[in-house]
């Protein structure tokens, strides 16, 4: 099948290496031309596992290129996915403004029936508006699609290839045989539907794996003060499956280019039709009150931030990615900054991503974990990356001023610690 994929960030990126991959012709078009032409010399944006392997795979075998020219590649598709950004506008609101522009100049370089599949997270009814743009520019055959993504950062390549399930909305058989036959190589689990619920199956998704977060820290809340331990409550929970054990890992909340901006998406598209989403707000409020959480337990543990080295270690909004949109970081530093600490930073990758968001003469970005820790009065564990969970803690402790550790994504056992003079904290488990 030839396939153009619009936008070659995450998404576009992640779904046209997986295409090419099962033996698809994939064009990946940008606008921006230094992003091509990082990809065009072996290299990608973004740091995703096995994907610059798997890319350059395709490459060689000529089923994947990458051009800033759009009409060629969409004039000899069977397929072209938009896969462009759909940012937060100041109202919660997606903007579409990329979206329509793709649209535009799709219906401007369409020859013979193509389908024009969304997969870009947008908002119920946008399809429609994709759809109508469209037709309002030619007389071509084509149809629309919403194909959502249900993709992870930092596990993407590994989720392309064994998804739960896979989601197509589609308005004719045409379309649906179509992105049938691309998509069985994936999964035999294919939902097939109408568009409006292909949208909503997107937001509904991110919306409740957020409410199960949020859910779970509440929980650890209250077993900080009823003395229980939130981790054997999840596993507890988790086994009956109606409730699953994922999703149920207490922390200092979620972060992310997905779930702070879909929540607030679905807010603002219950709002639109009067409806007040009550429990999805009330999920916001605590994954941002979670942040604090953290912060709360260092003033405890240290009495005052006031002048105190406190090493932080991960920035990004997860382990296995350097994107730091929306992570928990980017608020708790400035925040101990404001109580007067002194962070001593570090992250495998995300450090420099973090230093052009935030930056103050008051952190020390550090070159590793243990430098990080070096003469510290606390460690405060944001991102649980692999190397911060195996590290040695007597030689962390060894070269800290007072050894404090708060553990924001409970990663170490009870056992590990009382093997350290450590005095820890983590999220709702009893000391
Ligand atoms: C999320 C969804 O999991 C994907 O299915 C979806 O495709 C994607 O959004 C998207 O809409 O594009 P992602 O944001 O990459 O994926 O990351 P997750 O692994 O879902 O983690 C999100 C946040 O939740 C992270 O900050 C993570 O630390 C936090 N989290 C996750 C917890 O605090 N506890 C958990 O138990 C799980």
């Amino acid at each position: 099948m030839n396939i153009t994929v619009i936008g070659t960030g995450y998404v576009g990126l992640v779904s046209g290496v997986c295409f090419s991959e099962i033996g698809n012709n994939v064009r990946c078009v940008d606008k921006i031309a230094s992003k091509i032409e990082t990809l065009q010399s072996g290299g990608i944006p973004i740091y995703e596992p096995g994907l610059q392997e798997m890319m350059m795979k395709n490459v060689e075998a000529g089923r994947l290129t990458f051009t800033t020219d759009l009409s060629g590649p969409v004039s000899e598709s069977d397929l072209v996915i938009i896969a462009v950004g759909t940012p937060p506008l100041p109202s919660g609101e997606a903007d579409l403004q990329y979206i329509e522009a793709a649209a535009r100049e799709i219906a401007l370089s369409m020859k013979g029936y193509t389908v024009v599949a969304v997969k870009s997270t947008v908002p119920v009814g946008t399809n429609e508006r994709v759809n109508s743009i469209i037709a309002s520019l030619t007389d071509q055959p084509f149809d629309t699609a919403s194909i959502p993504e249900f993709l992870r950062e930092g596990s993407a390549v590994k989720d392309a290839f064994n998804p739960d399930r896979l989601v197509l909305g589609v308005q004719t058989q045409q379309a649906a045989d179509l992105l049938l036959e691309l998509h069985r190589p994936l999964t035999e689990n294919l939902v097939v539907t109408d568009i409006r619920s292909a949208e909503m199956i997107k937001y509904a998704s991110n919306a409740f794996l957020a409410t199960k977060i949020s859910f779970i820290n509440e929980i650890a809340n209250i077993c900080d003060k009823v003395g229980a331990d939130v981790d054997e409550v999840a596993k507890g929970m988790g086994l009956d499956r109606r409730i699953g054990p994922s999703f149920l890992n207490a922390g200092i909340g979620y972060g992310g280019s997905c779930f702070p901006k879909d929540t607030h998406a679905l807010i603002q598209i219950a709002g639109n039709v009067e409806y007040d989403f009550k429990l999805l707000k009330s999920v916001v409020e605590v994954n941002q009150a979670q942040r604090w959480g953290i912060v709360d337990k260092l003033l405890e543990a240290l009495g005052t931030l006031q002048g105190k080295k406190i090493a932080v270690w991960g920035l990004a909004f997860k382990p296995d990615t350097d994107d730091i949109r929306e992570a928990p970081s980017l608020e708790i530093v400035p925040k101990l900054v404001e109580f007067g600490a002194l962070p001593q930073v570090f992250d495998p990758v995300a450090a420099e991503n973090f230093r052009r968001e935030y930056d103050h003469e008051s952190i020390t970005f550090a070159e590793s974990a243990l430098e990080a820790a070096r003469g510290c009065d606390a460690v405060c564990l944001l991102t649980e990356w692999g190397e911060f969970v195996n590290i040695d803690l007597k030689e962390v402790e060894a070269v800290m001023n007072q050894s404090v550790l708060v553990d924001g994504r409970n990663v170490y056992t009870a056992q590990r610690v009382k093997e350290t003079g450590f005095d820890y904290h983590s999220m709702g488990r009893p000391a």
